[in-house]
């Protein structure tokens, strides 16, 4: 299994992991079930990744929520290494320069920065924006649902949820046809690989090709999100070349396998729940609702991208102290059933209002939008398409990709007809 770590890059963190939780292949296969345990027995367990970091994983509702919004809980690395220069060797040799430029994002930001940064792309990131790629999603889906009929060996992953979100965010940034294909393939290694040399070089690619685009962009802008990038201005501010690159790249990072998982999570579990797919084709104007109760069930994010602590915090009674790494399990506080009556059953009737599987705070999902558009098309258009679709394996045999972040399918067999 492949595909670590999407969005931060894990390092090994060499202090003290006696009796750490083993973040392994059954975590990963059952994380649900590890989870509600940790909610009752110990809300902040310390947990080792397989490549040696150790982080706090939070587990319940209220704890995440307040986690999340913590002044003392910060992102930006660089402030961690400042904060431990003397008990930590600096930590980013295994990063390219390129990968450390494009990951200079907004998501890897603290205020005041990330509150600079969220401002002025908030401004080109708007509902115009996302509702102008609406045409272009349908018909998107509806080409992919073509290529699906009258075939019995359908991947829904590769044949349906994972080349919808790349071509929707190529629109969205304005990336010609013609470059889609090397763009994609930068963009997958990008997501999918860890610290090696194919990363690297990938991001050398993508970092160069993205440099290129804003240049041709700010020479001849179009109806895209990286020319309204390019022109945005706040009270005499403006995006550095660097800053647009890196937010270009961070577009691609979340708003793809996110999606892709979005669309294959919500179709397995709303076809293991019979009778709520069918309250679902019987008014499919409750769409939207069940792509709610599908982002709460089984989100994308399971865990929050990693965190840090600048000082002492207290969770559930638990002390952390400062400078250790906090895995927020966005996916438990989903499940907790102090907060969700009867949390491990898919209803897609159930107010769903406070889930958290866009996050919470100053990082909520600037893409919410566009991603339950895209949910909502995919996820809607499937089901309507195909009035026979089954799946085409047990699930209990469906394989989840080893990831610190994500909760995706390796690939999810179906039936058509
Ligand atoms: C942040 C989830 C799709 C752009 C986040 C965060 C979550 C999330 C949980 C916060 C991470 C944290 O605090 O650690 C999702 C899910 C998606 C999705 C579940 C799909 C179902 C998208 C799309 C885009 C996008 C399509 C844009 C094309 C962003 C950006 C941030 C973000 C820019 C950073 C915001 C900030 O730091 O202020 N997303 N996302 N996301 N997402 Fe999404």
């Amino acid at each position: 299994a492949s595909g670590p770590a999407p969005l931060t890059e894990e390092e090994p963190n060499l202090a003290n992991n006696a009796d750490a939780l083993a973040m392994d292949a059954h975590y990963v296969q059952h994380p649900h079930e590890v989870e509600a345990e940790l909610r009752k027995e110990a809300p902040a367990r310390l947990m080792v990744t397989p490549r040696g970091m150790r982080m706090w994983l939070i587990t319940r509702y209220s704890d995440v929520k307040e986690v999340l919004v913590n002044p003392l809980v910060c992102k930006d690395e660089a402030q961690r290494a400042e904060l431990l220069s003397e008990r930590h060797e600096a930590t980013s040799g295994l990063r390219s320069p390129e990968f450390r430029l494009i990951e200079a994002h907004m998501l890897n930001t603290d205020p005041p920065g990330h509150t600079r940064l969220r401002k002025l792309v908030a401004k080109a990131f708007t509902t115009r924006a996302v509702v102008r790629l609406r045409p272009r999603i349908e018909s998107l889906t509806e080409e992919l649902l073509d290529g699906m009929a009258d075939r019995d060996d359908v991947d829904l992953v590769a044949d349906f949820a994972a080349p919808l979100p790349i071509t929707v965010i190529c629109e969205l940034l304005g990336v010609p046809e013609n470059d889609r294909d090397k763009f994609g393939d930068w963009a997958r290694t990008i997501v999918s690989s860890v610290g090696d040399q194919r990363l690297a070089d990938a991001a050398g690619h993508f970092r160069a090709y993205l440099a290129d685009l804003v240049t041709r962009k700010r020479a001849d802008p179009s109806a895209d999100m990286l020319s309204d990038l390019i022109a945005v201005t706040d009270g005499g501010d403006q995006l550095s070349e660097d800053e647009l690159v890196a937010m270009a790249s961070l577009l691609v990072i979340a708003g793809h396998d996110t999606t892709v998982n979005l669309i294959a999570n919500g179709t397995l579990n709303l076809l293991r729940a019979p009778e709520q797919l069918a309250a679902l084709r019987a008014d499919p104007g409750l769409v939207p609702a069940a792509v709610e109760e599908l982002l709460r069930y089984e989100g994308p994010v399971h865990l929050g991208t990693a965190r840090f602590t600048t000082g002492p915090i207290s969770v559930g009674g638990v002390e952390i102290p400062a400078g250790e790494f906090l895995a927020v399990s966005l996916a438990s506080a989903n499940r907790d059933p102090e907060r969700f009556e009867d949390p491990d059953r898919v209803d897609i009737a159930r107010q769903t209002a406070g889930h958290l599987a866009f996050g919470h705070g100053i990082h909520h999902c600037l893409g919410a939008p566009l991603a339950r558009l895209e949910g909502t098309i995919a996820i809607g258009r499937l089901i309507d398409r195909f009035p026979r679709l089954r799946l085409a394996a047990d699930p209990e045999t469906l394989t989840w990709r080893f990831s610190t972040l994500m909760r995706g399918l390796e690939k999810l067999p179906v039936s058509t007809r």
